[in-house]
């Protein structure tokens, strides 16, 4: 059965102001895959899109690009996004994709391949993808840090703190992401396949950014709805002791988070 974390129209609102695209490494990683392996790509299909950030840098290279989500929700936000003509959204699960047989050059999942049945999902990549064609599957991962003039440690503490009271509430399927996706990469059914764990991107955020990063993570929206008040509390006590720290006052200031990405990159034999 699938895991449904995202559905929430509070939580998917949450989730398009603030969840990050890809950042410059990242993208750089797969345009590169891509073209030592001459893909074409006139169709992408890009799997678990959420409000579209993935989508959205995909459309900027490719002729059609649909991105598909298991949550209307989330749908609803990428389509309430400006995005352009090339792209198109629809609702269903990553494990059936209504696409025909061998019709699409480019199978891409940001973030959220963990939250599939992985068994059925490749079984589903192997049947829709052309001869040729390539399956792309990221993710960030939990090593993060926070950058700003010397307070880089103890930002870097206080999020870290913050982040383990949310792991109590971290669904079983987050293993994969702390194992860098390796039974992911295992299951891939293609022989030519590699995962790329240390890609490493720095993403311009604010303050106010980085909590709101915290707030859009299914461990939190799980302990919201067990203690909506505690849950409350964390955000505004991260937010103070991050302001505290760095001796500002206004969370609009500019902090530079860092994140490591893994990727699993795998092409279809001709
Ligand atoms: C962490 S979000 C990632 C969204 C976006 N790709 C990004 O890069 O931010 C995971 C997304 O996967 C979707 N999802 C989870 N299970 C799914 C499934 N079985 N089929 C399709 N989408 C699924 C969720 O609804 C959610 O929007």
């Amino acid at each position: 059965m699938a895991t449904q974390m995202f559905e929430g129209r509070g939580h998917a609102a949450v989730y398009q102001k603030y969840r990050f695209a890809p950042g410059k490494e990242l993208k750089q990683t797969i345009l590169s895959y891509l073209q030592e392996k001459a893909s074409p790509a006139e169709l992408v299909v890009d799997v678990g899109c959420g409000s579209g950030q993935g989508t959205r840098f995909l459309a900027e290279h490719f002729k059609k690009v649909v991105g598909t989500d298991i949550s209307e929700a989330q749908i609803q936000e990428a389509r309430d996004a400006l995005s352009p003509p090339s792209v198109s959204y629809l609702v269903c699960p990553a494990e059936e994709l209504p696409v025909e047989d061998a019709s699409v050059d480019l199978l891409t999942s940001f973030t959220a391949a963990h939250w599939f049945d992985i068994e059925k999902f490749m079984r589903e990549a192997n049947r829709v993808l052309k001869p040729g064609g390539c399956l792309v599957l990221s993710t960030y991962t939990v090593d993060m840090s926070l950058h700003y003039g010397n307070c880089t440690e103890k930002l870097t503490k206080i999020f870290r703190e913050s982040w383990d009271v949310l792991l109590k509430y971290s669904h079983n399927k987050i293993k994969h992401v702390r194992e860098d996706y390796k039974e992911i990469f295992e299951a891939v059914p293609f022989p030519d396949k590699k995962r790329i764990t240390d890609i490493f991107d720095k993403i311009p955020m604010t303050v106010a950014d980085v909590v709101g990063y915290l707030e859009s993570t299914s461990p939190y929206q799980a302990f919201k709805k067990n203690d909506p008040e505690a849950a409350k509390s964390l955000l505004q006590e991260t937010e103070k002791r991050m302001l505290e720290t760095m001796g500002v006052s206004s969370p609009e200031t500019p902090v530079e988070f860092w994140v490591r990405h893994v990727c699993v990159l795998g092409c279809k034999a001709r």
